[in-house]
């Protein structure tokens, strides 16, 4: 059997073109080589919306069509919703009785997120134990590699302090599991920041066309070049950084030394950064629109991952409980 792969996302809006290359092409690439686990990690985004639950599930379907739309394939990886299969909820809770809460408080995440979300009150049992969740998430389907971004590593060492403290209690159920982190640069926002969604800069998956036209056209520049005939730097300017994605090394090299001599001007430029956007999206756009009209086949997909997850998360469990003799 081929080595396995599981990762999830917290449902909390549209994903955008940060996500799709940090994220989404990694994944994609993995359900070539490994038998892959994908899920939306529903009760995760309660941790920090307990008080407002109103769209948790509207942003769960929106972002299994933008996992489909990119092209996550069900018919080689498991897709599914947390939610779905209980036994997530169930090792979270044995987990939680072996787990020292020093090891939560001194967690970077908890504290940072704490801070950086002040208009919520975050002092729950819940949201400190997120990690624990998280760990219980991953530990069920014995993964080899979960592919993370850079933030997520103190919780895949705190997943594996947990399996080694499990396995050392008991008897030894859990194998450690490795990230697999994503080579990919992040990516600048319309505004020059790094794309984010708390930002409001992003370019979303699921943007139409004339959306994506007008994000660019009002995006910031190269902030030397007020006139037509200023002369530029393209190294300063994030649309040229999207070229520096998106767009073959020839138009690079050519609007690198046009906007140099000021041959090109940023509306000629942008327009050709939101044509190689738009040829890059639009075959997603099909499936999307395939996918909004299918709901019933959206739900056979996530109702055949909620069986193909469980009996995996069943095997596991079987162990944990003989292990821990209860
Ligand atoms: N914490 C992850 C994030 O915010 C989401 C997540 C929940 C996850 N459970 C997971 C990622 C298990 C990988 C494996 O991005
Ligand atoms: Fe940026 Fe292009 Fe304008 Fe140069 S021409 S400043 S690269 S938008």
């Amino acid at each position: 059997m081929s080595n396995r792969v599981l990762s999830g996302m917290q449902p909390s809006g549209h994903l955008h073109l940060g996500n799709l290359l940090g994220a989404l092409e990694n994944w994609k690439a993995l359900q070539d080589q490994y038998q892959c686990f994908f899920f939306v990690a529903d009760w995760h985004a309660l941790s920090t919306n307990y008080a407002d639950t109103s769209r948790i599930k509207e942003y769960t379907q929106g972002l299994l069509i933008d996992w489909l739309a990119a092209g996550i394939d069900p018919a080689r990886s498991t897709v599914f919703v947390q939610s779905s299969v209980p036994d997530h909820a169930i090792l979270h809770l044995l987990l939680s009785m072996i787990v020292p809460v020093a090891w939560l408080e001194r967690n970077p995440t908890y504290k940072e997120k704490q801070e950086e979300i002040k208009e919520k009150d975050l002092s729950t049992y819940g949201f400190l134990g997120y990690p624990v969740l998280q760990a219980a998430d991953i530990l069920l389907y014995k993964p080899d590699f979960v592919p993370v971004g850079k933030d997520q590593l103190p919780h895949l060492e705190l997943t594996r302090e947990l399996a080694r403290r499990f396995n050392n209690l008991y008897q030894p159920v859990f194998p450690e599991p490795k990230e697999h982190l994503t080579q990919f640069p992040k990516v600048t926002g319309t505004d020059g920041r790094k794309m984010s969604k708390s930002y409001h800069n992003t370019i979303n998956l699921s943007d139409s066309e004339p959306e994506i036209r007008k994000k660019l056209k009002t995006m910031v520049t190269d902030p030397a070049r007020v006139r037509r005939t200023d002369k530029g730097n393209p190294e300063v300017c994030p649309v040229y950084d999207f070229h520096k994605i998106f767009s073959s090394q020839t138009v690079q090299e050519q609007v690198n030394q046009d906007c140099r001599t000021a041959a090109i001007g940023c509306i000629d430029c942008k327009k050709l950064v939101a044509d190689v956007i738009v040829e890059r999206l639009a075959p997603s756009w099909e499936t999307r629109a395939d996918l909004m009209a299918k709901s019933d086949y959206v739900q056979d997909i996530i109702h055949e991952g909620k069986q193909k997850a469980s009996i995996v998360a069943h095997e596991t469990m079987q162990d944990v409980k003989e292990a821990m003799k209860i």
